[in-house]
């Protein structure tokens, strides 16, 4: 069975309640009616009822059975600025600031996975990254013991006999710009717990770089050997580091380069050093070896919220619902 076929299976067997916040987005209400459809989660959909049942209807497709709800008319409007208030008081946050904000579709949503009527959110269809990840943090925050957001690919690549037959998952590829050895520790914590409990792997982590055990020396080296230390220290992982790509994957190079790693030459896990790093390995991933890209999954958030890309597709919509259904389990 496919990876996103499992995912459906589990999301329909143990199906979870998933808030969309766009719900003027056409691509939005045609996914909404296939997961309806496919009975893999109930959804709570934002937005004015009469432009969302027209958007249904000009696509022909029905979203019978999803909760409807405009945040600007809401009753849970008082509860949910109380409780944004007190969140954000400390900022110097006003109560009619609150109050304004909370009728944002992202800040409602996000609202209704912090105080459970939701399982867990999808949105950036229609709006960026930045925009949707802000409440995230604001109001649901990290998990315990975590102080970074980080974004997994889980990379699915073709006739391809590294990582678990060819599945890997890779971080940070969508969030944190220039992660700090404590941040990049963390990530591989998050990584690790992801392809866990997402894929069923046993994690073995690589910590990425241009160097492999001292062949090179430099500060952005140093990052790495420092975060596969704490990652160590802080966790029981299977991880190791600083590792080249092909010494991560490639046993015969591990050999040479690293012989008495647990983890070089059979890594399933690649942890980058930075953003730019993550985010442009995984696309020659997907775009040279024609991968599947199932991503970017929000991890280290204490509660399912992941984001779209503005490009995406019915099924990308669909496929990222029930990810997040499952991440709620
Ligand atoms: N984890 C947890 N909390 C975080 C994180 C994080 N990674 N980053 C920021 N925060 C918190 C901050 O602590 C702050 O909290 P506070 O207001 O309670 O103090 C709040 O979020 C806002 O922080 P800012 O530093 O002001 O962050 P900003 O909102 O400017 O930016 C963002 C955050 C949007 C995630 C930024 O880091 C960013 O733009 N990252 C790159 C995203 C991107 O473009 N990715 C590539 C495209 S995605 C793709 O290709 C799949």
């Amino acid at each position: 069975m496919d990876l996103l076929t499992t995912f459906k299976k589990r999301a329909r067997e143990n199906k979870k309640s998933i808030v969309l916040p766009e719900g003027t987005e056409p691509r939005v209400i045609k996914a909404a009616a296939s997961i309806l459809k496919e009975g893999l989660a109930e959804l709570i959909i934002l937005g004015k009822e009469e432009e969302i049942m027209s958007i249904a209807q000009k696509a022909r497709v029905s979203i019978d059975g999803a909760v409807l709800i405009n945040p600007g008319e809401s009753e849970l409007i008082e509860e949910f600025t109380d409780i944004f208030f007190e969140l954000r008081k400390h900022k110097g946050i006003s109560r009619e600031d609150a109050s304004r904000q909370v009728v944002n579709p992202l800040y409602f949503g996000t609202m209704l996975v912090h105080t459970d009527q939701a399982a867990g959110m999808v949105a950036g269809s229609i709006n960026a990254t930045g925009d949707v990840l802000r409440p995230a943090f604001q109001i649901i925050k990290t998990k315990p013991g975590i102080s970074v957001v980080s974004g997994a690919f889980i990379m699915n690549v073709p006739d391809c006999q590294y990582g678990s037959d060819g599945v890997f998952l890779f971080a940070d590829c969508a969030v944190n710009p220039a992660p700090d050895a404590e941040q990049l520790a963390e990530i591989a914590a998050s990584s690790a717990e992801t392809a866990e409990t997402l894929l069923g792997l046993e994690s073995r982590v690589a910590m990425l770089s241009f160097s492999t055990k001292g062949s090179a020396k430099h500060d952005n080296v140093d990052k790495v050997v420092a975060a596969t230390k704490i990652a160590r220290e802080k966790g029981d992982l299977i991880i190791d580091g600083e590792l080249q790509a092909d010494a991560a994957l490639v046993d015969s190079i591990a050999q040479t380069k690293s012989p008495d790693s647990d983890v070089a030459g059979k890594a399933n896990v690649l942890v980058f050093p930075d953003l730019q790093a993550g985010n442009i390995a995984y696309k020659l991933v997907q775009r040279l070896a024609n991968a599947e890209a199932i991503g970017p999954i929000l991890q280290g958030i204490a509660k399912p919220i992941n984001d779209l890309s503005r490009g995406c597709s019915v099924d990308d919509i669909v496929n990222l619902v029930s990810i997040t259904s499952v991440q709620a389990e």
